[in-house]
């Protein structure tokens, strides 16, 4: 059947919702039919999650109209929304972490033995756990505590969660940018079993070429407006492309023109004390552009923490333009010269209370010291560079940070780390949460870092990106590194196959 027959789910209509200084959501409709994949996509900042949290329940709207199956709706809470066929996995994780996975797939609902004995049946929450889990292909223990789950295994968690309430609509807000390649073939296989079960499916996303893969229609949004509807079959990622970003976007990568210069940092026979890493050596120098590439668990990351001091040494010896380092834990590495920008930031990184100006200085204050005092002028200097640099979407310096979109909380870390002028900068999975548009801009500040000197050492799931940007790649395979590439003269194939070395 053609998607423009399956019945309407949902009927979202003329939505508007203004925050103190910004308009989020200017006059946007959507529609989802029963049995389809809807993708919604936008630069950062579109009103993407601020339109889903509207239908949730989670922000009120200011005018508009909401149809659920013909029905006018209108959530006053999560908890009103998901008793009424309305399930959200949202872009941030929110869970119980000292509590067990079990508790958290049944926190505000747990079930009683009978209605006459209201006591919680631990039983029957770990038979209806264990069963789903068994049912969506998940092996996780239900009585693991949550806490002790990698942030991927929590996501699977929540994922499940949102599909035990058997709802009609489930909105999945950037569902796989902590997932591991593996866990997102499980989700797309569970999309699709919801999708043929009928359930109206609303997907948000990044990576194109997820979108073009599940979607069976595309809603484009640019600045909180309603650009455009398509069939997913009858548009190309170029033209995605541009309807997003509202401008033509010829490269996807800027021209590389810095120098290299000498050796300076010299890593050797690193090993990690928990953690699978072993005997990990390489060099890297003055101005040069480091990836490292390599599959889910090689220890590309923790190849990174260690060398920041994260996670124990066994050993192995660090050597900066000759003299050695210890970096025994992350004050000491940014000492050295050393920053390191998390996989997981938005759940280290930020100071939800604090505003920009703040979380952006807050790395390197002693620059900012003018006698006893912190120089303001200083800081919002450096601010207004960092915002304007990475185009990060703000009514002002003194927002704070919880009130700004997924993608621009990212911008103002990765800022943070660029003002700090280290020697070394280590860079997780940078454009991790980024728009097409904003990742360019990104690209570009690495590049200049390069250009002034700085060594750059970067990991990256995404190959293009990897081969776009670096000079040489290391790569890892099982916790060690299984060689090291030219990024101008290597191949994709090249890499994989060095990558499954020792997997
Ligand atoms: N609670 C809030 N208070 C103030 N402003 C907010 C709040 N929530 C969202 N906004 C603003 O609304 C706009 C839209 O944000 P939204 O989170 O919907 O973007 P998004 O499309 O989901 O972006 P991303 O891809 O980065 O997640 C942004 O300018 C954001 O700063
Ligand atoms: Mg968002």
């Amino acid at each position: 059947m053609k998607t423009e027959n399956k019945e309407i789910l949902l009927r979202m209509e003329n939505i508007e919702k203004t925050f103190p200084g910004v308009r989020a959501l200017d006059d946007v409709s959507l529609t989802v039919r029963a049995g389809t994949v809807h993708a919604l996509m936008g630069e950062n900042g579109a009103g993407k999650s601020t339109l889903m949290k509207c239908l949730f329940g989670v922000y009120g709207k200011d005018s508009g109209k909401i149809y659920l199956e013909g029905r006018e709706v209108s959530f006053r809470n999560s908890k009103d929304a998901l008793e009424n066929g309305v399930a959200m996995v949202h872009q941030e994780l929110n869970q119980a972490l000292k509590r067990s996975v079990m508790d958290n797939m049944w926190l505000g609902r747990f079930p009683k033995i009978s209605r006459f004995l209201p006591l919680t049946s631990e039983k029957k929450m770990y038979d209806s756990t264990k069963k789903l889990f068994d049912y969506l292909g998940i092996a996780i223990d239900p009585e693991t505590i949550m806490g002790t789950l990698s942030v991927s295994r929590r996501q699977m968690v929540e994922i499940a969660k949102a599909v035990s309430y058997d709802s009609k609509i489930i909105v999945f807000d950037e569902p796989t940018s902590s997932l591991t390649d593996k866990e997102t073939e499980q989700l797309f296989r569970i999309i699709a079993m919801l999708r043929d079960r009928g359930c109206g499916i609303i997907y948000i996303s990044h990576k194109m070429e997820e979108i073009l893969k599940i979607s069976d229609e595309i809603t484009i949004m640019r600045d909180g407006k309603h650009v455009k509807t398509v069939s997913a079959k009858e548009i190309t990622m170029d033209e995605i492309i541009r309807l997003m970003v509202g401008r033509e976007l010829t490269n996807r990568y800027p021209s590389k023109s810095h120098e290299i210069g000498r050796e300076w940092l010299h890593v050797e026979n690193l090993s990690s004390q928990y953690a699978n890493l072993r005997d990990v050596s390489f060099t890297a120098r003055k101005g040069e552009i480091v990836g490292v590439a390599g599959l889910d668990g090689s220890g590309r990351t923790e190849l990174l923490e260690n060398i920041f001091g994260i996670s124990a040494r066994r050993n192995g010896t660090i050597t900066l333009d000759g003299r050695e380092v210890k970096n025994k834990n992350p004050r000491e590495s940014i000492k050295n010269g050393f920053a390191l920008l998390t996989e997981e930031r938005r759940a280290t990184g930020i100071f939800g209370i604090l505003d920009i100006r703040e979380n952006t200085v807050i790395s390197s204050l002693g620059r900012y010291m003018a006698g006893p005092f912190l120089s303001k002028k200083r800081m919002t200097e450096h601010t207004k560079w960092s915002i304007d640099a990475m185009r990060i979407k703000t009514p002002s310096q003194e927002t704070k940070i919880r009130t700004l979109s997924g993608g621009n909380q990212q911008k103002v870390i990765l800022g943070r780390w660029l003002l700090t002028e280290p020697d070394i900068l280590l860079l997780d999975e940078p454009t991790r949460g980024i728009d097409v548009g904003a990742k360019y801009e990104i690209y570009q500040l690495i590049l200049e870092l390069a250009a002034k000197g700085k060594t750059v050492i970067m990991v990256s799931s995404e190959m293009p990106e990897l081969l776009g940007v670096c000079d040489r790649i290391i790569v890892m395979s099982g916790g060690r590194k299984a060689g090291e590439v030219d990024a101008k003269t290597t191949t994709q194939e090249e890499i994989m196959s060095l990558a499954t070395k020792y997997a």
